[in-house]
């Protein structure tokens, strides 16, 4: 009798025979290049040495990508890693075979490999790219950069700043990015949690601004796991879109703003602190506040200061329409540490929660771990899809859907804001809705990436 993994070795083997050796490059790229390759950069302060980094073009974050909505995003992808990649769109209501997702939109990108990424941006708004393959390692290391699409009209603003904001796990000597990205506590407990914050890969960001500068700050949460609880001093703010969409009205920043991993805000600022002073964003800690961006004041703009801003243009193709005769489906989530989980499916064997753990593997959605063949809704397009999520389990999720947004159903029946990621809190059941108006195959998984890579992933099926 041959074991599973006997046969896959005999399998590998034959494969390694009759392999032709790769070519060093492919052919030369089609469109600009998007190069991820290792780089050293200084993200410690000065005293520490410099942390060596996976970037895009070598830099961290990767470069600003920055277009017009409706216009065409042409990128030739080149892996320089030492191990095989893809880059995900997020947020993007994409072409499905341009998602990024290796094993189910595309192959992965092997080193020395290229893939061609070719698509029209329909929506403005503040949007991200990162890796998606082997994510909990990739995106610590630094895979990612900021996808800006742009109104036809500008809105009523002095400048904007993009904020991206992350955490990563360095060694307190070397500064060197802790290597262990399969941890079993950061994958049972809250995922991959950092000790080291930085904002577009500075600890020390601060940024020069003038009294009643009206500013935009698109913030996006580029961590493994933490979830940034944020407020403003020194500045009158308001909400005006969040995860890339405008919300109807610009809401008021008066308490906290919590952003979950892979979520993004858009904030339009005015700066009230007077010359000589300094606003903050700041991140709340265990109630106290420490600043994550500084912005100096000096002098003042020509202007006065504005009334509230308008709301953003929506996005077209928003409406949820045909919620009455909407296909249902629930999906409960199970395990980590301090969990209900007992016993769950994991490659098509029923396993303990003992032999979970031995396999590294902790999260069920439904009674299943991870990817399998079969989605967990697949409807034709255009039907309207319904989601009820049950986290029953003691930690924080947050829900991302690929390829489309949906707003969340609340407990009296009205509609939330158009998001693309849900944070969710234990013990917690929501309700999300979205027209299925994208065909192909749709990630939806947890963007605590550690905790994706645990389980908690499964897709959907738009035909
Ligand atoms: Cu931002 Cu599937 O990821
Ligand atoms: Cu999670």
């Amino acid at each position: 009798m041959t074991t599973r993994r006997e046969f896959l070795e005999q399998g590998a083997a034959t494969i390694a025979a009759l392999a032709v050796p790769a070519l060093a490059r492919a052919a030369t790229p089609r469109f600009a290049e998007l190069k991820a390759r290792p780089a050293r950069v200084q993200l410690a302060p000065p005293t520490y040495p410099k942390t060596e980094i996976w970037g895009y073009d070598g830099a961290m974050p990767g470069p600003e990508l920055r277009m017009a909505q409706g216009a065409r995003i042409q990128r030739s992808f080149l892996n320089e890693l030492p191990q095989a990649s893809s880059v995900h769109w997020h947020g993007i209501r994409i072409d499905n075979a341009m998602d990024g997702v290796p094993g189910l939109t595309q192959p992965a990108v092997e080193p020395g490999q290229g893939f061609d990424y070719d698509f029209v941006v329909p929506d403005a708004g503040t949007y991200w790219y990162h890796a998606h393959n082997r994510s909990t390692e990739q995106v610590a290391r630094g895979l990612y950069g900021a996808l800006i699409v742009e109104e036809p009209e500008a809105p009523d603003i002095d400048r904007e700043e993009v904020l991206i904001l992350d955490n990563w796990l360095l060694d307190p000597e070397t500064a060197q990015i802790d290597p262990d990205f399969t941890s079993r506590h950061d994958r049972s407990h809250a995922g991959r949690r950092g000790n080291f914050i930085a904002t577009n890969g500075r600890f020390d960001l601060s940024l020069d601004v003038k009294q009643n500068e009206r500013l935009r700050l698109r913030l996006i949460n580029a961590a493994n796991a933490r979830i940034f609880v944020l407020s403003i001093f020194g500045m009158e703010g308001w909400t005006v879109a969040l995860d890339g969409m405008p919300l109807s009205e610009p809401k008021p920043v008066s308490e906290v703003l919590i952003i979950g991993p892979g979520q993004r805000a858009d904030l339009i600022v005015d700066v009230t602190a007077a010359s000589g002073e300094t606003a903050h964003l700041v991140r709340v800690e265990d109630q106290e506040g420490v600043s994550q961006v500084a912005f100096p004041v000096s002098g003042r703009a020509a202007a006065a200061r504005r009334g509230s801003p308008h709301p953003l243009p929506p996005n077209p193709r928003m409406d949820i329409s045909g919620m009455e005769k909407a296909v249902t489906a629930r999906l409960n989530m199970q395990g980590g540490a301090m969990g209900t989980l007992d016993a769950a499916t994991l490659d098509g064997e029923r396993k303990s929660f003992r032999q979970l753990v031995e396999a590294n593997q902790f999260w069920s959605f439904n009674g299943t771990i991870g990817m399998t063949d079969t989605p967990l809704v697949s409807v034709p397009v255009g039907e309207t899809i319904k989601l009820e999520i049950y986290n029953d389990t003691s930690f924080p999720h947050a829900m991302h859907l690929h390829g489309m947004h949906f707003r969340e159903v609340t407990k009296d029946a009205a509609l939330g804001p158009f998001r693309d990621t849900l944070l969710m809190f234990g013990g917690e059941t929501r309700t999300i809705a979205f027209v299925a108006d994208n065909p192909g195959k749709w990630l939806f998984h947890c963007h605590m990436l550690s905790h994706a890579a645990s389980g908690m992933m499964t897709w959907l099926e738009v035909t």
